[in-house]
């Protein structure tokens, strides 16, 4: 009887010991391939002032197809050429799904909130 109880245990520790890094490490690799782009694009991508323009909050695909025209070449730009050509197309997915899950700016200026979780 005791035994049965311990597999069961186990096996859900298992179970769930086995999914979590999966996520957890896509979220951090997505949270640290996005901040290189906090510097420019404002912290979380909330543009201060809209110059560049702010990225969170914006559709994933049309982010996604925006980094990818820079990568292309196919969209005018100064810097986002060089920049988008570092990223592999994986990387580029997990940037555009970070920035379209986070919260834009509140309109009333109060402390920006994390968005996402
Ligand atoms: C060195 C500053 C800099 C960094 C770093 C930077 N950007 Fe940009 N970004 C710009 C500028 C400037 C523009 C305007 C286009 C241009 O001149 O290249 C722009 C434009 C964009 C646009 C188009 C926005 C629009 O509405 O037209 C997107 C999307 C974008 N950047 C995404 C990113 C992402 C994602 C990252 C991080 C991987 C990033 N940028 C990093 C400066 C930067």
């Amino acid at each position: 009887m005791k035994l049965i109880v311990m597999g069961a245990c186990c096996a859900v520790v298992a179970m769930t010991s086995a999914a979590a890094p999966t996520y957890a490490q896509d979220g951090t690799q997505a949270r640290s391939l996005a901040a290189t782009c906090f510097t420019c694009h404002g912290n979380e991508g909330r543009s201060v002032g809209g110059v560049p323009p702010s990225l969170a909050g914006r559709g994933r695909n049309e982010l996604l197809q925006v980094l990818k025209e820079f990568q292309s070449g196919k969209r005018p730009a100064t810097i986002m050429h060089q920049h988008a050509k570092g990223y592999t197309d994986r990387q580029l997915e997990l940037i555009a799904a970070y920035f379209a899950g986070v919260k834009p700016m509140p309109a009333s200026g109060a402390p920006a909130a994390r968005g996402g979780s």
